[in-house]
């Protein structure tokens, strides 16, 4: 039989529970960086290979601020509605848009793109340098759901920033405060 006062058994014990707590909380915390093909699943399935794929609707006329700040935003439901209050009006998942519209809400759409707090990064500068999206998001205009193509990692950043035709910066503190 085990003996669970004995001091061996119970330091067994103490490392496992450790073990299986620390082992889910890594898998737990919010995923920084380093997720090639993250591909969380999303409130609503919005499509984007129909939206900006078959409509060709411009990524600026979503993501709006991408020219303007760090952030390229997602659109709020307002955005939406300019064509949904007409266009597949009756279908249920536009209903639903509608629904949290009127009751002030907004789709906790859930993040697919993350990097760590202590990293500069903003869009602005990419966009007036005239990189484009698809070289660091991939082909966004055919994914029915956004997953992260790029590793977003510093070797990710750097190896384009040492490119001849970008000659960016690359100091440490281009990208770190
Ligand atoms: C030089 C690479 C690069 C280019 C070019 C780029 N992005 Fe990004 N994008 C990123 C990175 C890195 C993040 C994560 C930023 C963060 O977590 O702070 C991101 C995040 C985003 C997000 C999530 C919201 C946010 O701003 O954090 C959206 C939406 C987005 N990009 C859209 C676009 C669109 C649209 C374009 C083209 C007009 C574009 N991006 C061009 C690298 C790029
Ligand atoms: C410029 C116009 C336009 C904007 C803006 C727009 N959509 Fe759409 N959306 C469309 C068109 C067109 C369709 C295809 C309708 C059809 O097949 O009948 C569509 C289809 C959809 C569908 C599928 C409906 C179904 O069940 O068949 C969803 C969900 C959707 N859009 C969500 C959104 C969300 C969320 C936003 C805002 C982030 C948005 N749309 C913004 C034009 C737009
Ligand atoms: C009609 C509105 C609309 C258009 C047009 C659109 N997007 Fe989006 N985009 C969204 C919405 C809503 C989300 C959040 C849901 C999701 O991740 O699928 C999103 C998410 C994203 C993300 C992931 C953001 C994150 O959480 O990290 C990227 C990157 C992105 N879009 C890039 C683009 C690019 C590039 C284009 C043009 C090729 C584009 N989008 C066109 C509405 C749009
Ligand atoms: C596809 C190429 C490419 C990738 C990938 C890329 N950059 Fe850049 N980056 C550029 C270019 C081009 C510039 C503009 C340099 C200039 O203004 O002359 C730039 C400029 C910057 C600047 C502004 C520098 C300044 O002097 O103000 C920062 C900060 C920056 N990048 C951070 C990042 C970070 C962080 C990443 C990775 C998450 C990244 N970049 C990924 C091409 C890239
Ligand atoms: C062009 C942008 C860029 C430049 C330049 C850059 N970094 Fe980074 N750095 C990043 C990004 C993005 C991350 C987060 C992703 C990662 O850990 O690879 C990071 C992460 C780090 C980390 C944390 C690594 C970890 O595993 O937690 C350290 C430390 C670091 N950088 C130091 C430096 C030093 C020192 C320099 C100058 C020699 C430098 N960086 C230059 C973009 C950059």
């Amino acid at each position: 039989m085990l003996n669970l006062k004995s001091p061996i058994v119970k330091l067994v014990l103490t490392l496992i529970t450790v073990g299986v707590v620390a082992g889910i909380a890594y898998f737990m915390k919010p995923p920084i960086g380093y997720n090639n093909g993250y591909q969380p699943e999303q409130p609503i399935p919005y499509d984007h290979s129909l939206h900006a794929g078959k409509y060709q609707i411009p990524c600026q006329y979503c993501h709006s601020n991408v020219e303007k700040s760090r952030h390229a935003t997602v659109p709020s439901l307002n955005v939406c509605l300019n064509c949904h209050n007409n266009v597949a009006a009756d279908k249920p998942l536009i209903k639903r848009l509608k629904a949290a519209h009127q009751a002030g809400e907004s789709i906790p759409w859930v993040k697919v793109h993350l990097l760590p707090d202590y990293v500069k990064f903003n869009h602005k500068r990419h966009i007036q340098k005239g990189v484009q999206c698809t070289t660091c998001h991939g082909p966004i205009e055919e994914m029915k759901e956004v997953y992260q193509y790029s590793s977003l990692s510093m070797g990710w950043c750097i190896e384009c920033h040492r490119r001849p035709e970008h000659n960016a910066p690359i100091s440490c503190d281009t990208c770190h405060y």
